[in-house]
């Protein structure tokens, strides 16, 4: 005899045709971003030990990837450049002019694929001397010493064709700062995604090892956020928005998705999540381990994201979901 259950949840995962009906969200490329680690040079293609299946990329090699991802559907794109050393300075004064590669190949994609969305890094760190987002003196991070320099490397991507500029550095008052000198400088169709929440968090590690940008002293604890806090992100989100940011950034993602739904239940701007390195670093060991089921838990951790949250995603998976979605879509 049956006992009597009148509710019985299962009846809708019964077959494939009902979990497709009742199935509350779906992850299309249409909301991924594809970071890019690029350099100067020609035809190179430096593969980063911590991140399986990418690499540092001159300007030919990243425009074939560009046209590879575009190919599978993901049209979003977010550079990041590895500057040499000696190129380095306090002050980053090589962010700041306006022929540096960086620059070059934003200019290269927008004019090959003018149909294609840039986004620009602003922050010191790449090619700053102490490997800090902000102006060091005396050990100390200077935030209004920064805030001019950024307003500048800002300026000039505008210039050179980026979509959205990207303020990562988490200094005070930046995006205003950006904002105002972009609209004095008549750019105002340039959308500005700020990473609102970012935490000093240890899953940066392999993009440190990517662009050989790990801090030469200290930690980022000054200015990133501490992760035990959340009520914080609420009103680094409120000054972003009533400073002009277009978009509101969560990163990392995946120890943070009660942030990224925090931010979702109380902001009226689309919520962007970062899927860090580290994220992707963890997933690709236990893969090549034999550990884990790569081709369900990579789509898995993005459906993720996106159920928490996001509506926006930047991913090193873009183009291996964008694969897997078009598989599972019959294209
Ligand atoms: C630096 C920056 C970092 C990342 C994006 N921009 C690293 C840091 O703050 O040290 C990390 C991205 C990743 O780990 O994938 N402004």
């Amino acid at each position: 005899m049956n006992p009597y259950l009148p509710q019985r949840p299962r009846r809708n995962r019964k077959s494939a045709a009902v979990r497709g009906l009742v199935r509350e969200t779906q992850l299309t490329p249409d909301h991924l971003i594809y970071p890019l680690f690029v350099l100067d040079g020609v035809n190179k293609r430096e593969p980063i030990a911590s991140m399986p299946g990418l690499a540092r990329m001159s300007e030919d090699h990243v425009l074939r990837e560009v046209e590879e991802a575009m190919a599978l559907g993901v049209r979003a794109f977010v550079l990041f450049p590895a500057v040499e050393e000696s190129l380095k300075d306090k002050v980053a004064t090589y962010g700041v002019s306006p022929d540096n590669f960086y620059l070059r190949i934003a200019r290269a994609i927008k004019s090959r694929f003018p149909e294609a969305w840039l986004m620009s890094d602003v922050a010191l760190d790449p090619y700053s001397s102490d490997g800090h987002d902000g102006v060091v003196q005396e050990g100390q991070i200077i935030n209004d010493l920064t805030l001019p320099i950024l307003a500048d490397m800002s300026l000039v991507q505008a210039e050179a064709g980026f979509d959205a500029i990207g303020p990562s550095d988490m200094m005070d008052g930046r995006v205003e700062m950006i904002r105002e000198a972009l609209d004095d400088a008549g750019y105002t169709d340039t959308s500005i995604v700020s990473y609102t929440a970012k935490y000093a968090s240890a899953f940066y590690g392999p993009f440190r090892d990517a662009l050989e940008s790990a801090p030469k002293h200290g930690d980022k604890k000054t200015y990133q956020m501490d992760p035990a806090n959340r009520t914080e992100a609420l009103r680094e989100a409120e000054l972003d928005m009533a400073e002009g940011a277009d978009m509101l950034m969560v990163k990392p993602a995946l120890c943070y998705l009660d942030v990224i739904l925090a931010l979702k239940q109380s902001c009226d701007r689309p919520i962007a999540a970062y899927n860090v390195s580290g994220e992707y670093a963890m997933l690709k060991a236990a893969a090549a381990q034999g550990w884990i089921d790569y081709d369900r838990a990579m789509p898995e951790m993005l459906l993720s994201i996106h159920r928490a949250g996001a509506d926006v995603i930047l991913t090193y998976f873009a183009k291996e979901y964008a694969a897997h979605w078009r598989q599972l879509n019959g294209r």
